[in-house]
């Protein structure tokens, strides 16, 4: 890491004094690369309509990095007219082998594989989030998504059905069209891949937007996405606001489906845009509030160590976050001293310090935020157990959080804070906890630690959750679906399931005449 680690320094004086069209960013000493800072449509570069710009600011200091084109909605015409066009039958992309289509997307993994110190240098500077995670997670599980979906390019396939009657009857799995995809700022790489991957291994098109906070790395991609060789129109990516840009995709009325990452207030809306338009399918991927469950006879030290990355991950901004961490009451004492100890030996600070565990919120408003429910928390009567301030003199750090004495109806207890808050309740019996677990609008994930297999299953299948781990907790796989029940969302995301989300059925019969005539 050394030869990287070194030109940071460099890569961010060469971002903010070079910031025009174009950022350059020193990778490798002898390698320049570059991203460029307006909408990709039609696979070219082009201004927004409107000529509006905005800034992205970096969250460790508050600057602003470089300014991106902003698109609104006469930009998202312009990008559903080039995603219509280039899903129209008999195109480039709707008569190309599912084969190349899957190469094509395992060549983009390939693009990303081999820049990913670029990438993950720009997302750190972008989100905020440690360089050593953008770099060992983020990066390596988009390479490892997209080429999970690649290999079920030419393998997604239909039935055929025994009728009745002297007809053949077969289905085929074809891609439903034009699909808006509006993605979130915590995992801005790889919510983009989570998107990308199904829609086009399964042949759709899409209008992607991307959240204002972190556009950087998704324009990059798309500078790959051209690269590759992937044909114009196939994937278009737009920076902009979500009541501008976002409802536009949302209320299309050429948009056939639109994928969502993001809060659920802002999930209602999308899907009352798809009601009051064209009837657009839609998937959700939304909030949470989720319990991670510690029994007594759990192995303590594995406990408090993945109890505390169940919720400080990421700074906090995680929608599957464990923001409930129930604990049997006989270990509740000593719990909650260990935990107080790992939340205080967490080192904050500079995201490109190779030992930083913990970077900025992602901005300003989310960090207000977060301050606000500290408040609300101490306001309401929960017990302080550390933390609870800003961490440092610019930027948007918070110190790692601990409530204690949690009840169930406080603010910080029923609502998503997403942020390094961590919220600590006492409870006797398993039944009491799984009733208490399930009170909640939420229903994302969950956890149990617990050596009792019994227990295990006894949570697992009386939580109502989309994910149950249980002696982890925040492990992912592109093979395996996530998704959320509740006010969590609508559909899956990865997985068969994933795909099958992205794919129209079509069932075709054919009459067979049982005799020559
Ligand atoms: C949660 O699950 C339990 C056990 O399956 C059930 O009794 C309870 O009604 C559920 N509560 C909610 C709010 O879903
Ligand atoms: C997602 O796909 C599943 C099949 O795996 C289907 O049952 C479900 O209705 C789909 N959900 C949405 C919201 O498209």
């Amino acid at each position: 890491y050394v030869r990287i680690a070194i030109s940071f320094g460099l890569a961010a004086l060469l971002l903010t004094l070079s910031c025009d069209n174009i950022c350059n960013l020193n990778i490798e000493p002898n390698q320049i690369s570059s991203v460029s800072l307006q909408l990709f449509i039609n696979n070219e570069w082009q201004d927004a309509v409107s000529k509006r710009s905005f800034p992205t600011i970096n969250p460790a200091t508050g600057e602003v990095i470089c300014q991106v084109a902003e698109a609104d909605k006469a930009d998202v015409d312009k990008a559903v007219k080039a995603a219509r066009e280039a899903f129209r039958f008999g195109s480039p992309w709707r008569r190309m082998d599912a084969s190349d289509r899957g190469l094509l997307l395992s060549r983009l993994a390939d693009a990303i594989e081999r820049d990913t110190a670029y990438l993950a240098e720009l997302e750190t500077l972008d989100n905020g989030k440690p360089y050593a995670v953008s770099y060992r997670v983020d990066v390596p599980m988009v390479v490892k998504c997209l080429r999970y979906c690649a290999g079920w390019a030419d393998k997604w396939e239909g039935k055929t059905i025994p009728i009745d009657g002297d007809f053949f009857c077969y289905t085929r799995h074809e891609p439903i069209g034009v699909c808006g995809q509006i993605i979130p700022w915590n995992f801005p790489l790889l919510m983009q891949a989570w998107k990308l991957g199904p829609a086009l291994a399964t042949g759709n098109t899409v209008v992607m937007k991307v959240a204002e906070q972190t556009p950087l790395t998704a324009l990059y991609v798309a500078s790959l996405i051209k690269e590759v060789g992937f044909p114009p129109g196939v994937v278009n990516i737009l920076p902009g606001m979500g009541p501008s840009a976002g409802s536009a995709i949302a209320s299309h009325m050429d948009v056939d489906k639109v994928a969502f990452t993001g809060s659920t207030e802002v999930g209602h809306l999308i899907q009352q845009a798809s009601g009051s338009s064209n009837l657009k399918k839609v998937t959700l991927e939304l909030g949470g509030k989720s319990p991670n469950i510690i029994m007594s006879d759990a192995n303590m030290a594995e406990a408090v160590e993945q109890s505390h990355f169940a919720l400080f991950f990421n700074q906090g901004q995680c929608c599957c976050a464990g923001s409930r961490t129930y604990v049997q009451d006989t270990i509740y004492d000593e719990f909650m001293e260990r935990s107080v100890e790992r939340a205080k030996s967490r080192v904050v600070g500079d995201p490109f310090n190779m030992k930083t565990e913990q970077g900025p919120q992602v901005d300003e408003q989310q960090f207000k935020k977060i301050l606000g429910y500290i408040s609300s928390g101490k306001r309401e009567g929960a017990k302080l157990m550390c933390g609870g301030g800003v961490a440092a003199d610019r930027g948007y750090f918070i110190q790692p959080t601990i409530f204690g004495d949690v009840q169930d109806g406080m603010t910080i207890a029923r609502e998503e804070i997403f942020g390094p808050v961590m919220q600590i309740l006492k409870f006797k019996t398993l039944e009491e906890v799984v009733e208490r677990a399930n009170d909640t609008k939420y229903g994302l994930a969950a956890a149990v630690f617990t050596k009792d297999i019994d227990k295990a299953h006894y949570i697992s299948s009386g939580i109502r959750a989309g994910t149950v781990w249980i002696n982890c907790y925040n492990v992912f796989g592109a093979q395996a679906p996530f998704g959320g029940y509740k006010y969590s969302g609508n559909g899956r995301e990865l997985g068969e399931y994933g795909l099958d989300n992205y794919t129209e059925v079509k069932t075709v019969t054919i009459k067979v005449p049982q005799k020559n005539s």
